[in-house]
């Protein structure tokens, strides 16, 4: 395995990390923390399959950022995020480490650093850069709330600026529902809303990994009937099955567009599904989700859509792995 920016930092001397306690900001399953002692690292990260795995690995993890000697902090793509975590490491840790790739925007946050405060070192390699600095005042990046449409929202969360156009088809071609129902992948709670205006529904469990989105669906949907899990979907198991689950999966894990996921959620429905239990789902129409409804359903059908999106009722739940 390559060195990784971090292992090469410390190594050659240039970066010498003070003796105490690490906070780990946002980094993805898998990120190559080697270099660092690991009973000082605590991980905080807010996606639930992440900390599953972190916690796996034999690493302390926390939801919210610890008071640390250093913080490293794991560029999320989205720009405001990222000026986030920094905001949130440097109010923490005397000496913050930011480890990004160009694609998630490195050279614009090291510039944006820079004219606050000069980095203490600054190492490129492999597409990407880490460097770290002592002091400066980032306060003011500290992620504000949005309001969109009537919802809270906050930056890095899924479709953060509104309503995503695949969850609106879903959401047009949804009869009124009624009983136990659940939202596989819930996020700020657009498709929540939606199912909740129905008086039918007597319960709505929302599954959402990211805790961030979670929060924000807890000030968007204050009904009674409305039950939150910040938990990752594929291994939920809820207490009853579901007369009807919703969703709109992810497609993406981390950058790379991963329909294994979607391919996931459609297994997890089927299972979290009663006998006469239905599924709605949206999907990006290029998506190849069809063998796996049919093998999960008895039914499958297309049921509506906007430009580039599809929706899919799927009845008559398989009993059966598959
Ligand atoms: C395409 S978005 C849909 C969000 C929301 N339902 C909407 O319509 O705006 C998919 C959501 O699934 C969440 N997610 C990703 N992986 C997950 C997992 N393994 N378990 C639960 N939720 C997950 C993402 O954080 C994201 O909020």
């Amino acid at each position: 395995m390559t060195a990784s920016r971090l292992t090469l930092a410390l190594d050659s001397g240039a970066l010498t990390l003070p003796e105490g306690p690490v906070a780990v900001l946002g980094p993805p399953a898998g990120f190559d923390l080697s270099a660092l002692p690991r009973d000082r690292v605590t991980i905080v990260s807010h996606f639930a399959p992440d900390v599953a795995r972190w916690k796996a690995a034999g690493f302390e993890t926390t939801r919210d950022t610890p008071d640390a000697a250093a913080a490293l902090v794991v560029l999320p793509r989205s720009k405001d995020a990222a000026r986030a975590l920094i905001a949130e490491a440097t109010a923490h840790a005397p000496l913050v480490l930011v480890d990004g790739q160009k694609h998630d925007g490195v050279d614009s946050v090291l510039k944006a650093v820079k004219a606050r405060v000069a980095p203490g070192g600054v190492i490129s390699k492999a597409h990407g850069k880490l460097f770290w600095v002592s002091g400066g005042d980032f306060s003011d990046w500290v992620a504000p709330d949005r309001m969109v449409a009537g919802f809270v929202t906050r930056p890095g969360v899924f479709s953060a600026d509104g309503p995503d156009k695949g969850s609106q088809a879903l959401a047009a071609a949804l009869p009124p529902l009624k009983g136990r129902v659940a939202d596989l992948g819930a996020g700020w709670g657009f498709l929540a809303r939606e199912i909740l205006a129905s008086e039918a529904v007597t319960r709505l469990d929302l599954i959402e990994a990211d805790a961030v989105a979670l929060d924000c669906a807890r000030r968007n949907i204050t009904d009674p009937r409305a039950g939150f899990h910040w938990a990752d979907v594929t291994g939920f198991r809820p207490d009853q099955p579901y007369d009807t689950v919703v969703s709109n999966p992810p497609f993406h894990v981390g950058r790379a567009g991963d329909p294994g996921l979607g391919l996931a959620f459609i297994a997890a429905a089927r299972r979290m599904l009663a006998p006469h239990g239905s599924f709605w789902m949206v999907a990006n129409r290029h998506l190849p989700y069809e063998d796996a409804l049919g093998r999960a359903f008895g039914t499958v059908e297309e049921v509506g859509g906007a430009p580039g999106f599809k929706v899919i009722h799927a009845t008559r739940p398989h009993r059966l792995r598959g």
